[in-house]
């Protein structure tokens, strides 16, 4: 990306997160969009009874789906009821509509997996 790099956040789960298809975009927006790179590191072997990380190659392409792209109930200065679950029903949507195959990651332990802002995974 030709700009230096700015570690930020870091999460960490003891089990799967349960989490519905997203893009880490929505919750980390960069100014300009575009500048976010999410690590996904496992710290032991995963099986498929470990809530793995899935994904959906090609969503990297999709446009930004922002808050004003779906009925978030967001104000200027609240998050609208059930906002979240909106956009997770927008994005179901959008990987069904066109056709994204939801692929599974069983990684073994220190494996990274990357994820592109617009990427659509969970685990
Ligand atoms: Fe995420």
């Amino acid at each position: 990306m030709g700009k230096p790099v700015i570690p930020f956040q870091a999460l960490n789960f003891v089990q799967g997160s349960e989490q519905r298809a997203h893009s880490d975009s929505i919750h980390m927006t960069t100014e300009p969009p575009g500048y976010l790179v999410a690590t996904w590191t496992a710290l032991e072997d995963c099986t498929a009874d470990c809530g793995p990380l899935f994904y959906y190659p090609g969503t990297h392409r999709l446009p930004y789906i922002m808050s004003g792209d779906y009925d978030s109930g967001n104000t200027r200065f609240t998050i609208g009821n059930n906002s979240n679950r909106r956009y997770e029903d927008k994005i179901e949507n959008l990987i069904r509509e066109q056709g994204f195959e939801k692929n599974c990651c069983l990684p073994n332990v220190a494996m990274c997996c990357f994820g592109m802002p617009t990427s659509c995974m969970a685990g």
